[in-house]
């Protein structure tokens, strides 16, 4: 479907959050500065061979010292919301000891300075940067980390909750578990079930605790978490196509959201991985502490998935078609451009009838952006988001409470293990002088909330 491109932000409605969305790991640098802790991605991007370009996020975009510029690039943008993430490893810089006054105080000067400008801030409390000493003891597949990572919610709470009141709890659980712990391309670099079943169980439990945290804790607060979702289609009609695709779809979709609503984990008698995670489950009795009533679920969606049965694969019998093979529109990424499945996947998430509002909490794209003679013309990138914001836009007519949009990302950063090959900014960065370029996809944004 084409979705018509003269719309613009006042079709959203008064007091629709128009952010853009960056993370720590992959914009702050200053990786050591001011008594920062190593994360799992400071270690991991600096072993040669694991990132492409052979390049780490030691310094990357130095958000750090060049906060104030690029919020007020994003005030000069025109939007009205801000989205960061907080480095456990500047609060507490081994995970579990000593809080860091500097970091407390670096966190300050952002939330401040976004309040000065009248940029509403988003916190996101993980965005995939644990502290090495924590993985050092098992990271996330350590029943321990629920009780440390509480204790890191709690400070940054405390801190903060006076002036931040939107709260992002995990970016993308199954994003981080899945890349992290089974299939060791992202941080930290583990595989096998033995590390995801426990990762995953303790990811489902830390979203649902952080939450009860930071009721008890922030007066007014509005409280997500984020998922990744993909709209799961099945190759074919053949029955074995069907079943791996409705395998994937659970992997991809439902495993984080249903525990969160209190349905407790997905089932399916063919799927025997999930008797596994009920183990989990059953042996400490969490059913009822994976349920939280989140105010709004955050929603990231990059691109649908083909799947076809393939017996070679283990655990779920199932392999992608990749959309590079199937010759459709795609991003730089290989990913497939297709507004309709946004639209779709935003109709499911709010089909569940427990999620009470919705934020698109990032959407964007990466393209072989050229900057020449001081100029992006990424008309690619524009196109994206005109399809994007008007698949939103239906949604939201035919009754999703969609209360915000987040575009990902504010600038050119560290895009884990792509390194600095994939650009999915509204700005250019240029990684050797940190000169910032806004590029048209920028400006357009710009004009979009204006008219
Ligand atoms: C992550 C971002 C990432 C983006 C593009 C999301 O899954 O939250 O950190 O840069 O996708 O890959």
């Amino acid at each position: 479907m084409n979705y018509p491109y003269k719309i613009t932000a006042k079709d959203f409605g008064q007091g629709f959050h128009w952010g853009v969305a960056i993370a720590a790991a992959q914009n702050e640098g200053a990786y050591l500065k001011d008594g920062k802790g190593l994360s799992i991605w400071d270690v991991f991007s600096n072993k040669t061979g694991k990132i492409k370009g052979s390049v780490n996020n030691h310094h990357t975009c130095d958000f750090y010292h060049r906060y104030k510029d690029d919020l007020l690039l994003t005030k000069a943008l025109g939007f009205n919301c801000f989205r960061f993430s907080i480095a456990w490893t500047r609060i507490i810089p081994d995970g579990t000891g000593k809080v860091n006054k500097e970091g407390i105080a670096f966190y300050n000067k952002v939330i401040d300075e976004c309040l000065a400008l009248g940029l509403t801030p988003f916190v996101t409390l993980y965005h995939w940067d644990l502290p090495y000493e924590l993985e050092k003891k098992g990271g996330w597949t350590n029943f321990l980390i629920n009780r440390w990572f509480n204790r890191f919610v709690t400070v940054c709470a405390e801190a903060f909750g006076d002036r931040v009141k939107n709260w992002i709890i995990l970016n993308e659980p199954f994003g981080f578990t899945s890349l992290g712990y089974m299939l060791g391309k992202h941080a930290p670099g583990k595989t096998g079930l033995l590390n995801f079943l426990p990762a995953i169980h303790h990811a489902a439990l830390a979203q649902a605790e952080a939450g009860k945290i930071l009721r008890a804790t922030v007066s007014k607060a509005y409280i997500g978490t984020s998922f990744s979702c993909s709209e799961v289609i099945a190759y074919s009609n053949k029955k074995e196509d069907v079943l791996a695709a409705q395998k994937v779809d659970i992997l991809l979709n439902r495993l984080f959201i249903e525990p969160l609503l209190g349905k407790g984990y997905p089932r399916l008698e063919e799927f025997p991985f999930l008797e596994k995670l009920e183990l989990h489950n059953k042996a400490w009795k969490y059913t009822e502490r994976l349920h939280f009533d989140m105010d709004f679920i955050g929603i990231q969606n990059y691109f649908p998935v083909v799947v076809k049965y393939n017996q070679f694969i283990p655990i779920v019998n199932a392999s992608e078609v990749k959309a590079t093979t199937r010759n459709v529109p795609q991003t730089a990424m290989g990913w497939e451009i297709n507004a309709d499945s946004f639209y779709h996947i935003i109709k499911r998430f709010w089909n569940y009838g427990g999620v009470k509002e919705i934020i698109i909490s990032e959407s964007g794209a990466a393209f072989k952006d050229k900057l020449v003679n001081g100029v992006v013309n990424d008309t690619d990138r524009i196109q994206y988001f005109q399809q994007y914001l008007g698949a939103l836009l239906k949604a939201k007519k035919e009754g999703v409470n969609i209360k915000g949009f987040l575009a990902w990302t504010l600038m050119d950063n560290f895009e884990w293990a792509a390194g600095y090959n994939a650009r999915f900014g509204l700005i250019h960065t240029d990684f050797n002088t940190q000169l910032r370029t806004i590029k048209n996809s920028g400006y357009w944004f710009r004009d979009f909330l204006q008219k």
